[in-house]
């Protein structure tokens, strides 16, 4: 499996908090059969407001660390770095000056979990025509796409991809993500899969967990475009073949259709 989302590096941001406890998810991480690992750190507007060589070379540094201890410890993984980029004003500076397109095309953006930018049409529609492809961050954890899941179908439509937590099908991040990530899953609106780890305890990596529970309700086969060729596509930069959801949904047979027009259905069964 490759992972495509986590936060390994140590002492970036809220993952990781010691270089043991990095070395220890990467551990984990092979234990539970990921072969590679692209971490991704949060990039929230506040780290690079002195400009972006700060964030650089706060990766770089922490990076390092992380290598340097994997060398000592012995520890083999396949490892990149990119970013999970909050949404924000500086974001074509960010794509322009830092490393953070995964397979050079495809952008882990993330949005607040409490407000949607109003204009996040035309900002995902700007990204698509310079040849970004946004995927969406756990798009199952956003309040107002718990209010209003169609939302997350019409991005999707517009050139996005989503990619959910594992900890949402599994329960652990609440009942919303987990009724949202089952919506999208049902629509075939859900291209990847990450973990999100934050730690070995809280926010753990659960990928075989996450990979089985995808077994049991929606069959190996997405269990393994989810986790293993999807994102093995997308961190070589290739297309994906993806489903494009309807948004509203067509009436499939003519009683459903004189259902629609009839006032309480009619008394149509
Ligand atoms: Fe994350």
């Amino acid at each position: 499996m490759i992972d495509i989302h986590n936060h390994i590096i140590p002492g970036v941001d809220d993952g990781a908090k010691s270089v043991e406890i990095a070395l220890d998810m990467i551990r984990e991480a092979q234990r539970q059969g990921v072969s590679h690992l692209v971490l991704t750190p949060h990039l929230y507007e506040p780290d690079i407001m002195q400009g972006t060589h700060v964030w650089r070379e706060r990766i770089k540094q922490g990076k390092a660390e992380l290598f340097d201890a994997m060398k000592q410890a012995d520890l083999e993984m396949s490892i990149e770095v990119r970013a999970e980029v909050r949404y924000q004003e500086w974001l074509s500076k960010i794509i322009s000056e830092l490393d953070v397109l995964i397979g050079g095309r495809y952008l882990l953006l993330e949005f607040s979990f409490n407000i949607v930018p109003n204009r996040i049409e035309e900002i995902i529609y700007n990204l698509v025509i310079d040849g970004i492809t946004p995927i969406l961050a756990h798009p199952e954890r956003i309040v107002p796409w718990q209010n209003e899941p169609a939302k997350v179908l019409e991005l999707i439509r517009l050139g996005c991809l989503s990619q959910i937590d594992l900890g949402s099908v599994l329960g652990s991040l609440g009942r919303s993500s987990e009724r949202l990530a089952n919506y999208l899953l049902e629509k075939g609106a859900v291209h990847l899969a990450g973990s999100d780890s934050h730690n070995l305890t809280s926010r753990p990596l659960l990928a075989k967990p996450g990979y089985d529970w995808l077994c049991d309700n929606y069959g190996q086969g997405l269990a393994d475009k989810l986790l293993i060729e999807n994102p093995e596509r997308i961190i070589r930069g290739e297309e994906i073949e993806i489903f494009i959801p309807r948004v509203h949904e067509e009436p499939d047979t003519w009683r459903d259709k004189v259902k629609q027009w009839l006032p309480f259905n009619g008394g149509l069964r």
